[in-house]
C-alpha cells in the first residue's frame, strides 16, 4: 500500500498568503474610502461654483429689472454658459412655471419642495446627465425660480483622475508591500537556513548537540527536541560500543584457553591424553557457545527496539506451551517437576525473542534449584497487565542482589554452574522492548525465587 506524500509546507508561502492577501483586500478597502473621500469636497466645490452662478443670475434679474419673457442681454449670456469643458443651461420661471428667461426645455423643480430656498440635484437633458442648482428668488415682489445646470463632463474627468491616482499610488505601495514581504521573510529565514547548512555541514558521527542559543527564539523547540534524539543517539552509540567492547573481552578469554588446550593436545602423542584433553574441550567450547549465543541474543534485543513494528499479536500462554517440551530432558536429568498453571495472557510482541526471555528464566530456575525441586510457570491477566512467572524453591536472590543480577556480566558471589551473567540481563531488556518489566520476589512459600514480567495487554498495544 503506498501512501500519498504529505504535502509539503513553504513558510514562505504560508506567510505571504496570509500577510497579502490580508494586506490587499485593506488596499482595495482603502481605494474605496480614499475615493469616497476625496470625491466628495471636489463635487462639493463644483456644485457650489454652480449654485454661485445661480445666485448671481437671480441678482441680475433683480437688478436689471428684467421682467417677464425678457431676455439676457447677449453679453450675459455669452458669460452664463462660458465653460471649457460642460455646457451650461439656465432658466428663470415664475411661481407658476411661466419661463421668464433661459431655455424652456430646462423644467423647474415644484416651489414647495424648495423649503430651503435652494436645491441641487441630478438630471437629464437631451439624454446627457446634468447636474442643476435651483434658486428660490423674488423677483419685483413676486416669487421665481433661478436655475443653472452643467452638464457633468469635469465632473467625470475628475471623478476619473481621482480614481486614476488613487489606484497609482495603491499599486506602487503593493508592489512595495510585495518586495518588502518577499525579502523580509527571506530575512527572517536566514537562520533557519543557516541551522541548516550547519546540520548539513557534520559528520554522521558527529552528535554533540546542536547550539541551541544561535537558532532563533521559534525554532529552539525545534533544536532542543532534535539535540534530545541526538543525545539518546549518542546514549546508543555509547552503550553499542560498549557492548562490542565486553563482548570482545568475554569472547577473548575462552576463546584463548580453547586455542591453548588445541596447541597443547596437537604436541601431546598419546592417543589417552587426546580423549582427555577433548573431554575438557567439551564443556569449554559448550560455555563459549553458550556465551556467543547468549551475546547474540542481547544484541538482537538491542536491535529490535528500532524494529518493534514487526510486533504480532501472541499469547503467553501458547509461547510457554510450545517450548516447555525442550526442557524436559534437564528437568528429569535433575529430576525436578516442571509445573505449568497457565492462563490466556495476550499480548503484541515477538514470540522468538519472548521464548528467549522464557528460556532464561527456566534456565536460571534449573540451574540454581537443587535436584528434586519444582519449579512452576504461570501466565495470566492481572491488572490490565500480561504476566509470565516462573517460580523455583532454589535458593533464592538476596534481597541486595535483586537488582543488580539484572545488570550485565553480574553473578550473585557463589552462583552455581558456569552462566555468563547475560541471562536477566537479556530478560529485562525483552521485557522492557515490548514496553514491560521484570523483577525479583519471594514466592509465596517464603522460599526460592520468584520472577515475574509484565506485559503491557494486546489491548493497550494497539491503542
Ligand atoms: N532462579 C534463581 N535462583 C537463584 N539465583 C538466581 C536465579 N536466577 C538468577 N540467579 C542469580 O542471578 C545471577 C544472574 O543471572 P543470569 O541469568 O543473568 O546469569 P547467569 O545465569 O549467571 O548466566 P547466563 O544466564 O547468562 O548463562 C546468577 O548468576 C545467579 O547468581
Ligand atoms: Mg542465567
Amino acid at each position: 500500500m503506498t501512501s500519498k506524500p504529505a504535502p509539503q509546507v513553504s513558510v514562505r508561502r504560508l506567510l505571504f498568503r496570509w500577510l497579502l492577501l490580508p494586506l490587499a483586500s485593506l488596499l482595495a478597502l482603502n481605494v474605496a474610502v480614499g475615493y469616497q473621500i476625496a470625491l466628495y469636497p471636489a463635487k462639493a466645490a463644483y456644485d457650489w461654483a454652480l449654485m454661485d452662478t445661480a445666485l448671481s443670475l437671480s441678482r441680475l434679474m433683480a437688478a436689471s429689472g428684467i421682467g417677464s419673457g425678457i431676455p439676457l442681454s447677449r453679453s450675459a449670456d455669452i458669460l452664463l454658459r462660458t465653460d471649457q469643458y460642460d455646457r451650461i443651461y439656465y432658466s428663470v420661471h415664475d411661481a407658476k412655471g411661466a419661463l421668464l428667461a433661459g431655455d424652456y426645455h430646462l423644467t423647474p423643480p415644484q416651489l414647495e419642495s424648495m423649503t430651503a430656498g435652494e436645491l441641487l440635484y441630478d438630471s437629464v437633458l437631451d439624454n446627457e446627465n446634468i447636474r442643476v442648482a435651483a434658486l428660490r428668488f423674488m423677483l419685483h415682489g413676486k416669487d421665481a425660480v433661478v436655475q443653472v445646470a452643467e452638464t457633468t463632463v469635469k465632473r467625470s474627468r475628475l471623478t476619473n483622475q481621482i480614481l486614476t491616482g488613487l489606484i497609482a499610488s495603491e499599486m506602487l505601495l503593493v508592489v512595495a508591500v510585495i518586495i518588502l514581504v518577499w525579502f523580509g521573510i527571506g530575512k527572517g529565514l536566514a537562520p533557519l537556513e543557516r541551522l541548516r547548512a550547519a546540520i548539513e555541514a557534520r559528520s554522521h558521527r558527529d552528535l554533540r548537540p546542536v547550539p541551541e542559543d544561535h537558532a532563533p527564539v521559534e525554532v529552539q523547540p525545534v533544536v532542543h527536541a532534535l539535540n534530545n534524539l541526538l543525545g539518546q543517539l549518542e546514549g546508543a552509540l555509547q552503550s553499542q560500543q560498549q557492548f562490542i567492547a565486553n563482548a570482545a573481552h568475554q569472547l577473548r578469554t575462552p576463546l584463548a584457553g580453547l586455542r591453548t588446550q588445541v596447541e597443547y593436545g596437537l604436541q601431546q602423542r598419546d592417543p589417552e591424553e587426546w580423549h582427555r584433553i577433548l573431554q575438557a574441550l567439551k564443556p569449554a567450547t559448550e560455555r563459549t557457545a553458550h556465551l556467543a549465543n547468549q551475546l547474540l541474543t542481547l544484541a538482537r534485543a538491542e536491535v529490535g527496539a528500532h524494529q518493534m513494528s514487526s510486533r504480532q499479536p501472541l499469547d503467553l500462554r501458547a509461547v510457554v506451551e510450545s517450548v516447555a517440551g525442550d526442557w524436559l530432558p534437564q528437568t528429569i536429568a535433575r529430576d525436578i517437576d516442571l509445573g505449568l498453571e497457565l492462563n490466556p495472557a495476550p499480548v503484541l510482541g515477538d514470540a522468538l525473542l519472548i521464548g528467549e526471555l522464557l528460556a532464561n528464566l527456566i534456565d536460571n530456575a534449573i540451574r540454581y534449584t537443587a535436584s528434586g525441586g519444582r519449579i512452576t510457570v504461570h501466565t495470566r491477566m492481572e491488572n490490565d497487565c500480561a504476566v509470565l512467572e516462573v517460580e523455583d524453591e532454589g535458593a533464592g536472590i538476596p534481597e541486595a542482589e535483586r537488582e543488580k543480577v539484572f545488570q550485565r556480566f553480574h553473578r550473585v558471589d557463589g552462583s552455581l554452574g558456569e552462566g555468563c551473567g547475560l541471562g536477566l540481563a537479556i530478560v529485562q531488556e525483552i521485557a522492557h522492548l515490548h514496553g514491560g518489566h521484570a523483577e525479583i520476589r519471594t514466592p509465596a512459600s517464603g522460599a526460592g525465587t520468584l520472577v515475574m514480567v509484565r506485559f503491557p495487554s494486546a489491548q493497550e498495544n494497539h491503542g
